[in-house]
């Protein structure tokens, strides 16, 4: 293809290297004079291992160059990326002045174009700020597509040949499908998102990196505390990939409970305040979690909701524990509101507890024992809206929900989306 770059800085430079490697004829538009001249000589204006071997590859076989502004005919070219700076403001809002004005330039160079040019986005823009860059592509030549780009600097071009995914999205399919087949030979995985959730994903990634950094570090500054070898401990931590670093718990849905995880974290901050070491960010976790509840109760509560059917009670499927489950903190908030609770779950039968299980249940859950039934029917009879808390019945329930038109909360899935999923099948 036939590809315009603007911005060759850290990201523009190294797409644009790579890009001219795998056959496409790259052209640099950059302000910045210097920076042109050393592309044109086959130097690279950053830093970066391998990437002047590439900038010179592409040279000598006439697939680089680099120019200030636009010199060439627009509508020879298949498509526009933008790569240059979004910095922060002082108060750490993000500046996308460059951007703009780069579409302010393809939009003016595309006027007289017979078809839409896709402008790719691949500096790092959130979803709020691609709605003014949507807005300034609306009624242009422009198709705007989100590419964001995964690289580190110092691997960067390492980086791009070896990409776990690549992502795109963007309201013309054709245009997506134009930007996905840059990395077919490079990248097995390539994903077509929304426009946001591709902008979204860049911040996804990078908070999740800064979170393990600081985990990692707070864990650190305890064992330093304690006379441990936390890279030692760290790296057989790491040896777990079922569930230390691997996808479980990675998906969006209610608070977190149980008898260890709150349990187990209060601990920890305690020997954190023995130790007299701040852990921020451990404790912080408690906090969020409290919080990510206290946001689904009040979404619930917002309903007017006067008869819950409420499946699920203990933390989790196959488990009869319910110390700390916050199934059972939400049946009682919402108890303590007024609100009619039945409560279907099979896998808590209090006439079979034992022991200690049932002189927990007993003393702390007795006050629960009836509003439990062991028919689902029974549960949903007459209710105005259910909580999905586990995964029981969920064909039987969907279809008491269609027939019905009862709002669902699926408080296994993000509760949100899941919701207003729910209410548009109510409303068909
Ligand atoms: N993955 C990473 O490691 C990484 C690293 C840095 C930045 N980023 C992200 O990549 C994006 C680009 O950042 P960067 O560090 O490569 O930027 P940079 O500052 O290195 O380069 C941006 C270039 O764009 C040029 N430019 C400015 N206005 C222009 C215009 N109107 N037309 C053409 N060129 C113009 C500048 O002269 C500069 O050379 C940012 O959104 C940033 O957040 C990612």
């Amino acid at each position: 293809m036939n590809i315009l770059i603007f911005g060759a800085g850290y990201v523009g430079t190294v797409t644009g290297a790579c890009l001219a490697h795998c056959g496409n004829i790259i052209t640099f538009i950059e302000p910045n004079e210097t920076k042109v001249d050393m592309l044109n000589r086959g130097e690279s204006p950053i830093l970066e291992p391998r990437l002047e071997e590439y900038i010179q590859q592409g040279l000598s076989n006439n697939r680089l160059r680099a120019t200030t502004s636009i010199d060439l005919e627009i509508e020879k070219v298949d498509l526009a990326m933008i790569a240059v700076a979004t910095p922060s403001t002082f108060n750490g809002s993000l500046q996308i002045e460059h951007v703009h004005n780069v579409i302010n330039t393809l939009k003016e160079a595309t006027r007289n174009r017979s078809r839409q040019l896709p402008v790719v986005i691949r500096s790092t823009i959130h979803p709020n700020a691609l709605k003014s860059i949507k807005n300034a592509c609306s009624d242009s030549n422009l198709s705007l597509v989100i590419n964001p780009e995964f690289l580190r600097e110092s691997t960067a071009v390492s980086d791009f040949f070896n990409a776990p995914f690549c992502v795109a999205g963007g309201e013309d399919p054709q245009s997506v499908d134009l930007v996905l087949s840059l990395y077919k030979e490079i990248c097995q995985k390539r994903y077509v998102l929304e426009l946001d959730a591709a902008c979204m994903l860049k911040y996804a990634c990078n908070a999740f990196h800064a979170l393990k950094i600081a985990f990692a570090n707070e864990v650190g500054s305890l064992c330093e505390a304690l006379n441990i070898d936390s890279v030692k401990l760290m790296q057989v931590f790491c040896e777990d990939n079922q569930l230390n670093c691997s996808k479980a718990y990675l998906k969006p849905g209610f608070s977190f409970g149980g008898s260890c995880l709150p349990k187990d974290l209060r601990a920890l901050l305690s020997l954190g305040r023995e130790l007299e070491e701040q852990l921020p960010l451990l404790s912080a976790i408690l906090p969020s979690n409290q919080h990510r509840f206290q946001r689904a109760v009040a979404e619930i509560l917002h309903e007017d909701h006067q008869k819950l059917a409420i499946i699920g009670m203990s933390f989790k499927k196959n488990n009869d524990d319910l110390r700390e489950s916050p199934f059972v903190e939400m049946i009682e908030y919402l108890i303590g509101k007024g609100i009619q609770v039945k409560i279907y779950d099979p896998d808590v039968k209090p006439d079979r507890l034992l022991g200690s299980n049932l002189k927990n249940f007993t003393y702390r859950y007795g006050h629960l024992a009836r509003y439990i039934h062991s028919d689902l029917k029974d549960v949903l009879q007459g209710c105005d809206g259910i909580i999905f808390c586990k995964d029981f019945e969920k064909n039987q329930i969907l279809d008491y929900i269609q027939q019905h038109s009862v709002p669902f909360y699926d408080l296994q899935n993000h509760l949100p989306f899941e919701m207003k999923q729910a209410l548009k099948l109510c409303a068909a």
